[in-house]
Parts: structure tokens; C-alpha cells; sequence
């Protein structure tokens, strides 16, 4: 599977992104291709079209993008993430959100979605390095059936 990461931060840069290089390192341990790792803005527009762009010119199968999740007046990414995709995909966000409840009661502050733009599949996860880690153990192992769905193939 090809992904792509997308670091929504004011204040990190690819350098300083440690939930995005730790998510990395996690999908080449999984045996998997990071084709991209960008730091931008939170901003909704910026972040939209860097959704559009992972998912139409890079091709990934996962978008992963990190931060920009809670309730301050700067968190837009699920609103970016609607923007550029088409189809609600509920039920990984409620499992991300049901798993981190069980570390964190924070975890409900968390406004992420995860959504499909074509035959990719965008996913919400929080910009702490901690919380991208634990993400990734919830939601790591339906990957490769939901991107095998989403190209058509059956169960
Ligand atoms: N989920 C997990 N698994 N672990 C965490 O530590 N932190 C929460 C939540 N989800 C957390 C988590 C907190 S404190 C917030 S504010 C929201 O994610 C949104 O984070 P974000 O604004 O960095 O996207």
C-alpha cells in the first residue's frame, strides 16, 4: 500500500514533525511505501488541496494526515478533509475515537473524520506523536481490507 502523510501544524516543520517521521517509520515497518511526508499550515483551504493533491497526483491508498483535530479556532482539518473528499467512512473514526478512550478521556475532544476521495482513503489522526502511535495500533490492521474494498474487490 502507498500513503501519504499530511502534518497540519502553525509551528512544526519537517524537521520538528515527530508524529509524521514516527508514522513514517511505522508504515515502512509494516512492509508499506511512504511516497509523502509535507508539513502545512492550518489552514483549510492549504490543507484541502494537499489532500487532493496526495490522493490524485501521488496516488496514495491511505492518507494520513496528523493535527488540526480539536477545538481550537486553528483545528480545521476535518473540515479541509470534507472539503476534498466525497464519502463518509464512520466507522474508522469511531473505532480511532473508542480505542483512544481507553487511554485517554481526551480522546472525546477529538472532532476527527476519515472519508474516501475516490479509491483513497483520508484518516484523521491527532498531531501528538503519543496519539499518532496509538492511532495507529487502532486502526493499522483494516487498512489493506478497506483499500482492497475500495478498489472493488470483495470480501
Ligand atoms: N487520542 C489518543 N489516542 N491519544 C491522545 O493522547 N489526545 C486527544 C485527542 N485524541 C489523544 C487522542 C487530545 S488532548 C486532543 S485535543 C485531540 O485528540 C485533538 O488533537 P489534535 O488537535 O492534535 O488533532
Amino acid at each position: 500500500m502507498k500513503f501519504a502523510i499530511i502534518t497540519c501544524s502553525d509551528t512544526r516543520t519537517l524537521e520538528t514533525d515527530s508524529a509524521g517521521a514516527a508514522l513514517e517509520e511505522l508504515i515502512t515497518q509494516a512492509g508499506w511505501t511512504c511516497a509523502s511526508r509535507v508539513v502545512i499550515a492550518d489552514d483549510r483551504a492549504i490543507i484541502a488541496q494537499a489532500i487532493v493533491e496526495a490522493c490524485d497526483n501521488i496516488q496514495a491508498d491511505v492518507v494520513l494526515t496528523c493535527g488540526g483535530t480539536g477545538l481550537s479556532p486553528r483545528d480545521v482539518t476535518p473540515e479541509a478533509t470534507q472539503d476534498a473528499c466525497e464519502r463518509m467512512v464512520p466507522g474508522i473514526a469511531e473505532g480511532l475515537r473508542a480505542y483512544s478512550l481507553k487511554i485517554t478521556d481526551r480522546a472525546m475532544l477529538s472532532r476527527a473524520v476519515c472519508m474516501q476521495r475516490g479509491t483513497s482513503l483520508v484518516i484523521n489522526f491527532p498531531g501528538s506523536e503519543k496519539a499518532a502511535r496509538e492511532n495507529w495500533e487502532a486502526v493499522a490492521d483494516v487498512l489493506e481490507h478497506a483499500v482492497h474494498m475500495m478498489a472493488g474487490g470483495g470480501h
